[in-house]
């Protein structure tokens, strides 16, 4: 027995472990219950006095030295799947996503650039406002409907704060912080009491533009959203100005264009009408320039403002307003490379 223990004493020795398998092999081999070493401690129990002395201690140092190797090779297994592999250049690399922007963010820069081509520059107002930017300025009657608490969200009543319901408060903030000529672009977030669904939600984006100066007409609006429309959607493009009715703006129209869908035939986008409107403009009216001292005498200028959601929806037709603020990576992903 004494020349088998050294002989396995130098089999632990030379085992090389490099795979789960070959680890497994040893403990076959040397440490699970029925392995060789716990066979030759059953031989040992029924060897003569004498002979047990001769072989205990080697028996016990085998035992104690495939006990090592064991924990030796568990680790260093275990360690070659964390560090070890990092290192091997021939591995591919792990992919790393770039992000992308917001398809908001993406149209509204569009938008903006489209506008800076032509001297338009980036004007802010606050989200919070008061009744006067709001509503007042802007030529709103007291019992307008969109006054009431059911359009509007109020802060507080007395004084009156509010979330701005549209981006037209930022013109009223312009006119009255500078002098004309005005030729301003105006992005934001407004906000609405309106039930979430996919065609209302209680927040989103609007453009707003706003040029003063002397002799502007309304001709020149039209020249400017044809340039817009066919920039945003392309050279085809065709613009319609229906009559309309905003409180700020004498006269008043709502834009369509042609729908690009369907290039004008009619399907369910445009609700086969061949057009889809995407923003309100007209030119800006007299008792708005007053409230905000310019004289309409000497000044006149035109107004536009237009939905993000709705430009971007049309762009990339997203069938669903929610979908924009559910931060849902499907969707989102859809833009990175854009
Ligand atoms: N403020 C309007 C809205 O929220 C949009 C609008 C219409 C803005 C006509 C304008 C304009 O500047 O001239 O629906």
């Amino acid at each position: 027995m004494e020349a088998q223990i050294q002989q396995l004493l130098a089999e632990v020795q030379a085992f090389e472990v490099h795979t789960a398998d070959d680890l497994e092999a040893y403990r076959r081999r040397f440490t699970n219950k029925k392995a060789i070493i716990n066979e030759l401690f059953e031989a040992f129990r029924d060897l003569p006095g004498d002979q047990k002395k001769a072989v205990g201690k080697p028996l016990n140092e085998l035992k104690q030295l495939a006990n090592t190797r064991l924990e030796e090779f568990v680790a260093a297994l275990a360690n070659e799947s964390t560090v070890e592999r990092p290192h091997d250049l021939t591995l591919p690399g792990d992919a790393h996503r770039p992000g992308g922007r917001h398809p908001l963010s993406i149209i509204n820069r569009r938008i903006v650039s489209i506008f800076e081509r032509i001297g338009f520059t980036v004007a802010e107002g606050p989200d919070i406002e008061d009744d006067w930017h709001n509503f007042s300025a802007l030529n709103f009657e007291d019992n307008h409907p969109a006054r009431d608490m059911q359009d509007t969200f109020f802060l507080s009543r007395n004084p009156d704060w509010l979330l701005r319901t549209h981006t037209s408060s930022v013109q009223v903030r312009a006119m009255e912080n500078g002098k004309p000529p005005f030729r301003l672009l105006m992005p934001g977030r407004v906000y609405r009491n309106e039930a979430i669904s996919a065609r209302a939600h209680c927040f989103f984006h609007q453009v707003e533009g706003l040029v003063i100066d002397k002799g502007v007409s309304f001709a020149d609006l039209r020249q400017v959203l044809q340039y817009f429309a066919s920039e945003m959607f392309g050279d085809t493009v065709k613009i319609k100005m229906r009559p309309s009715y905003f409180p700020f703006t004498e006269i008043s129209a709502e834009v369509d264009v042609t729908c690009r869908i369907c290039g004008g035939k009619g399907c369910n986008i445009c609700k086969y009408s061949g057009w889809v409107e995407i923003m309100g403009c007209g030119m800006v009216d007299p008792n708005v320039l007053r409230n905000c001292g310019i004289d309409p005498e000497e000044y006149s200028g035109y107004a536009f403002g237009m939905g993000v959601e709705r430009i971007a929806q049309i762009m990339y037709m997203v069938p669903d307003l929610r979908l924009y603020s559910q931060n849902d990576l499907r969707f989102l992903r859809q833009f990175e490379r854009i």
